[in-house]
């Protein structure tokens, strides 16, 4: 069946219509001719596939991954990057608009390097092999090189020596330490500050534009805050990166390894004016007064009701909401803005080749 392509979905799919049903065409673009196979038909929706292009985009690429087409990490390595910065600047725009009901200016996307970027990697072990599931199951497709990741952690690839299913690599931001499934931990950076890091604790993935995003988030801080909350504050990064320019801070995840690193972190950097709480958000958010500057980095299922509801109760003047999933964001955008007003959303592309895309939003007090 032949058909024109309209528009990407958020996952980068393409969109056509058939019989009035929205139909998603994976691997196809905005204004090309394809051909396709329908590959599941619901009441609502259509999934097909591409079985050969007709009239491509000028802004097809020749994809330079053999593992492409079986491996589910990446979905647009088949769009140019510049237009890939372009889909996801636009996504973030409509999100807000059509779930969020804001119509607020977004900044230009910030971007960097498109491949070789990861710090972490998990790979599967089952039958011998070791890889990535390939897309939808958990067949193996074993991998001797990845192009998302820091060529420090590919050289690594054949020294793996896996006693368990799941292998986890990760490398320091400047690529001189590796971590490989130990115990132990690494030392990155991140600008002039320093984290020690353990396999199990959360870290931005992205090796170039983690201190962007931070230097987004000092940026915003454009006055002295006496009391300040890191909510989510995974190994207490961002309250560390910013501790000079508040009075005080309290990081609170719910991660025992991540606080654990935190507080090791604390020690490594010479700050004396931060704590971390280890427990979830929503069972401290309560019990927080005067407090002026929030920080916020929730996993992507964003904020919950209750941390909603007491963050306007808090009233603080300021709140950073640094986000990895604009839904999630848009949604939680459109309750915090009875209380504070949206001053600036600026996309930054810190996973490269894929459709997830990271934001952060500055809100002040009304
Ligand atoms: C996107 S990471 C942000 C970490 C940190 N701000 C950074 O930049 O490295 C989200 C963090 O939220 C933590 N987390 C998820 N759900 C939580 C909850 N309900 N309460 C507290 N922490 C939570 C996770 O452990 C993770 O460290």
């Amino acid at each position: 069946m032949r058909v024109k392509i309209e528009k990407l979905d958020n996952f980068g799919r393409g969109i056509t219509y058939l019989n009035n049903r929205i139909c998603f065409v994976e691997n196809a673009l905005p204004g090309e001719i394809v051909d396709i196979d329908i590959i599941k038909e619901k009441s609502k929706y259509i999934e097909a596939k591409v079985v050969s292009i007709i009239e491509p985009s000028k802004d097809r690429i020749k994809v330079d991954c053999p593992y492409y087409d079986l491996c589910g990490g990446c979905s647009l390595r088949h769009l140019s990057y510049e237009k890939e910065n372009l889909f996801k600047e636009e996504k973030v725009k409509d999100l807000l608009n059509h779930i969020g009901k804001l119509n607020v200016k977004v900044n230009s996307i910030i971007s960097g390097p498109e491949n070789n970027y990861r710090n972490k990697v998990t790979f599967h072990k089952s039958k011998g092999k070791i890889g990535y599931f390939a897309k939808g199951t958990k067949n193996i497709i074993p991998i001797d090189n990845c192009l998302l990741l820091d060529k420090v952690i590919n050289n690594n690839i054949k020294n793996i020596k896996a006693d368990s299913n799941e292998i986890v690599i990760r490398s320091s931001n400047d690529s001189s330490e590796v971590l490989m499934n130990g115990n132990n931990s690494i030392i990155t950076s991140i600008g002039d500050k320093k984290y020690y890091l353990s396999i199990d604790s959360f870290f931005q993935v992205n090796k170039y534009l983690t201190k962007e995003l931070y230097d987004l988030v000092r940026k915003s801080i454009n006055k002295k805050y006496s009391n300040c909350l890191d909510l989510y504050c995974g190994t207490g990064t961002i309250g560390i990166y910013i501790s000079d320019l508040v009075d005080s801070v309290i990081g609170i995840d719910y991660s025992e390894s991540n606080i654990k690193d935190a507080n090791r972190n604390i020690e490594l950097n010479n700050t004396n004016n931060i704590s971390f709480i280890c427990d979830k958000v929503e069972n401290k958010i309560d019990t927080f007064k005067d407090v002026n500057l929030v920080i916020i980095d929730p996993p992507r299922a964003g904020l919950d009701s209750k941390t909603i509801k007491y963050l306007i109760e808090i009233n603080p003047e300021k709140i950073i909401y640094v986000s990895c999933d604009p839904a999630t964001l848009s949604r939680d955008l459109n309750e915090l803005n009875t209380n504070f007003d949206i001053l600036e959303v600026t996309p930054v592309n810190m996973f490269p080749r894929t459709y997830h895309c990271e934001s952060i939003v500055v809100l002040e007090r009304k």
